[in-house]
């Protein structure tokens, strides 16, 4: 029978629970007070979602939320009902395994004060506020109908952060400042808000997805002159922040595409480990895409800058060089093939080599340390 204490077991197992402290915290307080009857489970093994509903099958329904599986609470933004299962993922409670490793990550000390981004079904603040205590945790998220959920489910928990509903990309000046920002939403640029409003020394947890490839997750540090530094450590994929999500792509037809072909494979650039992505994101910047297999060992790689540019990249076992067509003033193709061939050039550096600094300017990513900033194009 799955309990939060077989929970604990499994996440200590696979070794995203190492701190006592999250443990006595996930038998504080059980998970299944955070998920509603009816929902969509998404094992984060990759096998396929389900759905569950507690009244029809109480076994199934369980075993999801005491299993290290995330449980879409919200698709489309609503718009969606969650019967139907199908649509974008907007709100979830996320998996068990990412919750901890990103709590451990934070590893907040008593008296600490935080903002979690991102109230969802309010199962993280519900930990937090168990660890810290109510008066210590503030929790923001976008839509009214999930923070009104959340509100219900940790009032009949007992349990009584302060909850805001607003845009997190603001933070929230008002608990400011913070010893810790636990972001449970994807972001590609941090908010600058949030190193405002935390203290010199502070933490930023975050899961940094840029637009193409992996999400990794990042612990900042915050200096107190307006930078935050820190280094990513492991993957994490979220669901991104509403204002942050990508544009869409280019549309397949139309425009003006220039032809040309390469040598190199886009399933070796796609495919490629962590530490390539964020090469590729750090040295092309505002890049999105992602990759297609079309069956029969074909695949389609395509590329998208959301301001007229576009690319996409063509790969069949037939051929001894890949098609690409390109549009708009960037050549997408080429720019993501020179930082990818950069990256195996450095010896392909793994995720753990690199960070990222976070200023009023923008955002850098660097390689070993700050002061080896990557190159990025005038
Ligand atoms: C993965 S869920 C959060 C999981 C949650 N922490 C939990 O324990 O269940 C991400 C949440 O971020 C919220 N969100 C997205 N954009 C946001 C924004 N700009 N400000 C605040 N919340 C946002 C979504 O509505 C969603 O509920």
């Amino acid at each position: 029978m799955t309990s939060p204490e077989s929970l604990a077991d499994e996440l200590s197992r696979s070794g995203y629970l190492t701190d006592r402290r999250w443990r006595d915290a996930l038998a504080a307080v059980p998970r299944e007070r955070f998920i509603p009857g009816t929902a969509v489970a998404v094992p984060v093994d990759g096998s396929p979602r389900y759905p569950i509903d507690r009244d029809v099958d109480p076994g199934t329904w369980r075993t999801a939320v005491y299993t290290d599986t995330a449980i879409v609470t919200q698709l489309d933004d609503g718009a969606t009902d969650l019967t139907d299962g199908i649509g974008d993922f907007t709100s979830s409670a996320s998996a068990p395994g990412i919750v901890v490793d990103f709590l451990e990550l934070l590893a907040p000390m008593p008296g600490d004060q935080v903002l979690e981004i991102g109230t969802g079904t309010g199962w993280t603040s519900a930990l937090l506020t168990c660890e810290l205590g109510p008066e210590a945790v503030t929790s923001i998220e976008v839509d009214e109908q999930v923070a009104k959920d959340a509100a219900a489910n940790l009032q009949a928990a007992g349990l009584a952060p302060n909850l805001v509903v607003g845009d997190g990309a603001d933070g929230w000046a008002a608990g400011a400042p913070y010893d810790g920002v636990h972001v449970t939403c994807g972001v590609r640029t941090v908010p600058h808000a949030w190193i405002e409003q935390t203290r010199p020394g502070g933490t930023i947890v975050l899961p940094w997805r840029p637009g193409f490839g992996h999400g990794h997750q990042a612990r900042l540090t915050v200096i107190g002159d307006g930078r935050a530094i820190g280094r990513f450590s492991h993957g994490s994929t979220y669901m991104m922040m509403r204002s942050q999500r990508p544009p869409a792509p280019a549309p397949d037809e139309g425009g003006d595409w220039r032809e040309s072909s390469t040598l190199l494979d886009p399933r070796r650039v796609v495919r490629a480990e962590a530490g390539a992505h964020i090469a590729i994101a750090g040295l092309v910047p505002g890049l999105f895409g992602h990759g297609v297999d079309g069956g029969r060992g074909t695949f389609q790689l395509w590329l998208w800058d959301g301001e007229g540019s576009a690319a996409r990249v063509a790969y069949d076992p037939q051929y001894t060089r890949c098609g690409v067509e390109q549009q708009g003033p960037r050549a997408l193709w080429e720019e993501m093939e020179s930082a990818y061939l950069t990256w195996v050039e450095w010896g392909a550096p793994g995720r753990s080599r690199f960070g990222l600094t976070v200023t009023t300017e923008g955002h850098r990513v660097w390689l070993d340390e700050p002061a080896r900033p990557l190159p990025v194009p005038e």
